[in-house]
């Protein structure tokens, strides 16, 4: 999941440079454009400072302009089970088994205080199962995974699936957590947290929330894996290592297999320590062990299917979903997304023969793109640089 990311911090804040479901955005052909981690830091905290002075309004939610029926899926029971400490697992339990397809396979993301602003990533996400072709209902198998209380309510509030996922001794309450061991407990906390599902029998799709869905992308998994991840690039051949993971989006299958290869990917933390889940993964990927031991094999999404910036899904007749990866500053992201959006809507409106014949194809990146990590300026108070 995440790599870089400022993603956890400060409620999550920084989806900016990183990626707001994470960083997960930076291949490692982006990486150049840093001069390092050092770099990397002080630029999100700078932008993690500013982006927590924004201040917080409660948005009409795009729910209002769905039918009746989709409130049938809230979560009734989420505060009682979820305030409850030490009751979290049973109430984990019942929030999958609420939203779980009859395979026993839901959906998970993660939210945060930053994504949850009026016209922010969360809406757009949810905005593209409402206009992608036939996705809808699968947003009664989405549980959102808040990482603090306001994420928290605003799901409630949506009447979504919700867990408000506790790190104990990791206070979100202020900013200055980014990097510390607080910081990168709680980016690890996400695989850990994954791991547990595995161990109820739960298999998932998980998808940062800078994914927009298009299409059911069931029909194009593998069948011969129980772990398939998406790529920032992909090289032909969905068993070649050398692919270029990004933990936005992967569909894992529970079985022994991947519980062992969740533990042991979140062990390997003490190998690389100061590392980000994904840039982990990246080494961890070649370790025979999970070959050999684990009896896993590791397959990469075709980005024909599954796209992003940095390498897009270029026929509309086929994607399944866009990634906003390769993409510095949320604002930029922001912008670039509700124009994909645009595009499909463009796409969806073209009669069935033109869309067949000549379809059209995105028009972003504009904003995001390599270049974005040249010119991206932290947003200001309030969200004024907001395009
Ligand atoms: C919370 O939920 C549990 C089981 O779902 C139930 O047994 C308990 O009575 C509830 N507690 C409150 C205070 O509602
Ligand atoms: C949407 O899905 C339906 C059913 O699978 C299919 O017939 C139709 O061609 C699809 N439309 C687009 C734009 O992909
Ligand atoms: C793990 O393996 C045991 C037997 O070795 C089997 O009974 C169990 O069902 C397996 N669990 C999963 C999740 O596949």
């Amino acid at each position: 999941m995440d790599s870089e990311s400022g993603d956890i911090i400060c409620k999550q804040m920084s989806p900016d440079t990183t990626g707001g479901g994470g960083g997960h955005q930076l291949n490692p052909n982006q990486n150049r454009y840093f001069s390092g981690h050092l770099l990397r830091a002080v630029l999100l905290f700078t932008m993690v400072t500013l982006t927590c002075l924004v201040l917080y309004q409660p948005s009409a939610t795009p729910f209002q302009l769905l039918p009746q029926s989709i409130y049938s899926f809230s979560f009734h029971h989420a505060n009682n089970i979820s305030t409850k400490a030490g009751n979290g697992e049973l109430g984990l339990k019942q929030v999958l088994k609420r939203a779980a397809m009859t395979d026993k396979t839901v959906i998970i993301t993660t939210l945060n205080e930053a994504w949850i602003e009026p016209d922010s990533i969360f809406d757009l996400f949810l905005e593209s199962f409402r206009i992608g072709n036939q996705t809808l209902w699968l947003l009664k198998h989405l549980v959102v995974v808040a990482m603090d209380q306001s994420a928290f309510n605003h799901c409630l509030g949506l009447h979504l699936n919700c867990y408000f996922l506790k790190t104990e001794d990791v206070d979100f309450s202020g900013e200055a957590h980014f990097m510390t061991p607080g910081y990168l407990k709680m980016m690890w906390r996400r695989i850990d947290f994954l791991r547990t599902v595995l161990e109820m029998g739960f298999n998932f799709v998980f998808t940062d929330a800078d994914i927009m869905w298009f299409r059911n992308p069931f029909p194009h998994f593998y069948s011969d894996t129980d772990f398939q991840i998406s790529c920032d690039s992909y090289r032909g051949n969905p068993s070649d290592l050398n692919n270029a993971p990004n933990g936005g989006f992967n569909y894992v299958k529970s079985s022994n297999q991947t519980i062992e290869f969740y533990k042991f990917w979140y062990q390997s933390r003490e190998s690389y320590p100061r590392k980000h889940d994904q840039d982990v993964l990246n080494k961890i990927k070649y370790d025979p062990f999970i070959r050999e031991i684990i009896g896993l094999e590791i397959k990469f999404l075709d980005t024909v299917y599954f796209g992003g910036f940095c390498s897009p899904s270029k026929d509309l007749n086929l994607v399944c979903t866009m990634h906003a990866n390769c993409c510095a500053g949320l604002d930029n992201k922001i912008h670039d997304l509700k124009i994909l959006l645009d595009d499909w809507r463009k796409y969806l409106s073209l009669p069935e023969n033109a869309r067949k014949s000549q379809p059209p194809s995105w028009s972003v990146p504009q904003s995001c793109g390599p270049a974005s990590f040249r010119r991206h300026t932290p947003r200001k108070r309030n969200g004024g640089t907001r395009k």
